[in-house]
């Protein structure tokens, strides 16, 4: 059996952003933190990190946040961009000020351009991100797209081709499988992640798309009830979702 790891109190508080290890010392001191509704008056005290410690330890007269290894879905909105560091509004914005300040940081697992809304996941579990984007795990992204101009009906054969080459680059994109809804709106998905990718493949077909948005990752998709700008925390069966078989090829 695996032993469960433990932290002091200082610093788990602190790489979870709630303050210095020194103001921690004194909420402490002044019985600010307690677990299970009795103070813990020394901040190096050992805290086991079991996840249901997040409703046994209260800070400040609220629940702990997340403990590390947390994972999110966003609905990402148009207009906000996935950087620490850009101009403008960012997609960490979105989340609690103080999760902002978390070390391990918590980072978005792979990119959607500013113009281009729908689902994004975030972690601070680097193995989990890298899971995820990893291609040797064949995960599928779904983008729904509307185009600039109709389909002109070779597009599903070229896009599943594996022999479609984006400008600049060296290596044929693996084949993808497009789902046409209308005449200028399509459902791409594809396994790989290069940059600007659907709107690239669009524009080597002759179109341009006017508005991208992300419908799932695997087998997750976006639910209906998560407005634009809101998160949610990702449990076990959302996780194993990602990873499974979707079953619609490409
Ligand atoms: N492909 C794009 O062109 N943009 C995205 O944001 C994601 C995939």
């Amino acid at each position: 059996m695996t032993k469960t790891p433990t932290s002091r109190l200082d610093k788990l508080l602190a790489n979870l952003g709630y303050a210095s290890r020194r103001e921690i010392q004194m909420l402490a001191r002044n019985g600010h933190i307690l677990l299970d509704g009795a103070p813990i008056l020394r901040a190096d005290t050992r805290i086991a990190l079991r996840p249901d410690l997040e409703t046994r330890l209260v800070v400040d007269g609220e629940a702990l946040d997340p403990l590390p290894g947390v994972a999110l879905m966003l609905n990402k909105p148009l207009g906000v961009t996935c950087s620490h560091k850009e101009a403008g509004p960012l997609v960490y914005d979105l989340l609690p000020t103080r999760w902002r300040r978390r070390d391990p940081a918590i980072s978005t697992v792979g990119r959607l351009d500013k113009e281009t809304s729908g689902l994004l996941l975030m972690t601070d579990d680097g193995a989990l991100l890298h899971r995820i984007i990893s291609p040797k795990r064949h995960v599928a992204k779904r983008y729904r797209a509307r185009l600039a101009r109709p389909l002109t009906g070779g597009e599903a054969e070229l896009f599943a081709s594996g022999t479609l080459m984006l400008e600049g680059e060296e290596k044929p994109l693996a084949p993808a499988r497009l789902e046409i809804l209308g005449p200028q709106e399509a459902i791409l998905q594809v396994h790989e992640g290069r940059y600007h990718q659907v709107r690239r493949m669009f524009a080597a077909a002759g179109n341009h798309v006017e508005a991208l948005h992300r419908e799932s990752i695997g087998g997750l998709a976006l639910p209906a009830d998560l407005p634009p700008g809101a998160f949610r925390r990702l449990g076990d069966i959302d996780l194993a979702a990602i990873f499974a078989e979707t079953g619609s090829g490409g």
